[in-house]
């Protein structure tokens, strides 16, 4: 008996068994999986968890910083690719990446001179940013293992990741109990929920941190990409990057993207902003109809026709456009993340909102639940 696996592009995933002339469709087998991903320097064993959905959408995430490490969809002839940046391995994550795919906490973003007041005290950060603490410190949410729990069900499957952060770590007050959920359905949605307790009064501000190129991580830069923020504001930065506490309107700067504009199009026009930001790295003040899920970005990558939609419960979103990235870093398949290879849209509350009383508060109390909710649907056009 002869058998043949063919994997047909362009209808999905889809395999068919040829057995004795018997063509059998199998459907691609939507679940979790779990692997052994190594082991960090002091012993500690890193799994890998694989979330597919029923059309083969296909998310890896370790419990390392709860990071994705890839993310596979189809682009417009069903082809599936790897659209965001990171490594093939654990030990570059370990050596240290730009927050490739990693959740961030307790802090997303800066927190100006690394120092905040909080009932009549004053606490200091780790300064990690030069003289600001950027994502949460010297070793973040994302730089911690995580306890790991799978999960399915009907049309989707996840992972439930838990960290305890103890009282005093990187500077912050109180011991903080997070939950991030990261679940898969077969819409091609890509949801991550947060959660959070404490048992003193602190900041938290959790967000993800993955470089998507949606013509596939390592094809080139992300500037052809159109993209739409639904926000007529930003929150304008100094030259280290933290908030002028104003908000500023998009209108009729390089910062407006109400309408879908190539990300390239307006990037080294003479700006202040885009100066102190080496580019876009600024955090949008969304135009918000109430509290619930809303549309905050959508991205269309004319090549591939992917598209990504943002929808989140959040007030702000950190558009970066991987202006960082220089080509020293060597990713997956070997292939060189070069400059703006990348772009991050992290939804989050402002930056420095610890030491901006106009801004929203960050400040989670005991007795309190942090609850956040951002969706990525990908998509295509045609
Ligand atoms: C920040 C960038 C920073 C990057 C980390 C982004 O969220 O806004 O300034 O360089 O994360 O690589």
């Amino acid at each position: 008996m002869r058998k043949n696996s063919i994997l047909l592009i362009g209808v999905g995933l889809v395999s068919l068994t040829m057995a004795n002339g018997c063509a059998q469709a199998q459907a691609p087998k939507a679940g979790v999986e779990s692997a052994a991903f190594g082991t960090t320097a002091d012993g500690k064993a890193i799994e890998i968890f694989t979330l597919r959905n029923a059309k083969g959408v296909e998310a890896r995430v370790m419990n390392y910083g709860g990071i994705i490490v890839s993310l596979k969809t189809p682009d417009r002839a069903g082809k599936l690719d790897d659209i965001v940046l990171g490594f093939d391995s654990l030990a570059p994550y370990l050596k240290g990446t730009p927050y490739f795919g990693a959740i961030i906490g307790r802090y997303g973003n800066r927190i100006g001179h690394a120092r905040f007041a909080l009932d009549g005290k004053t606490y200091e950060l780790a300064k990690n940013d030069g003289p600001n603490h950027l994502h949460g410190g010297v070793r973040g949410f994302d730089k911690v293992v995580w306890a790991a729990e799978p999960f399915e069900r009907a049309t989707e499957r996840g992972l439930v990741l838990k960290y305890t952060s103890p009282d005093g770590e990187e500077g912050y007050p109180g011991t903080v109990a997070a939950t991030v959920t990261y679940t898969l359905n077969d819409a091609n949605e890509l949801a991550v929920d947060y959660a959070a307790t404490t048992d003193k009064p602190t900041p938290v501000n959790l967000t993800q941190h993955s470089y998507f190129n949606l013509a596939g991580a390592g094809s080139g830069d992300i500037l052809g990409h159109q993209l739409m923020i639904a926000a007529s504001n930003v929150t304008p930065v100094d030259s280290t990057l933290i908030p002028t506490g104003l908000l500023a309107p998009v209108a009729g700067t390089p910062f407006d993207f109400r309408t879908p504009t190539a990300i390239g199009a307006r990037i080294n026009v003479a700006d202040v902003q885009l100066k102190n930001g080496k580019g876009y790295d600024h955090n949008w003040v969304l135009d918000r109809k109430g509290a619930g899920l809303e549309l905050a970005a959508k991205v269309t990558e004319p090549t591939s026709g992917r598209t990504l939609e943002v929808r989140t419960t959040e007030p702000g979103l950190q558009f970066y456009s991987g202006n960082f990235l220089d080509g020293t870093i060597k990713g997956k398949g070997g292939r060189v993340y070069g400059h703006r290879s990348g772009f991050c849209l992290e939804t989050q509350h402002y930056p420095d909102s610890p030491n901006q009383p106009s801004f929203p508060s960050t400040i989670l109390r005991p007795g309190l639940e942090y609850r956040t909710h951002t969706v990525f649907a990908f998509g295509v056009a045609r």
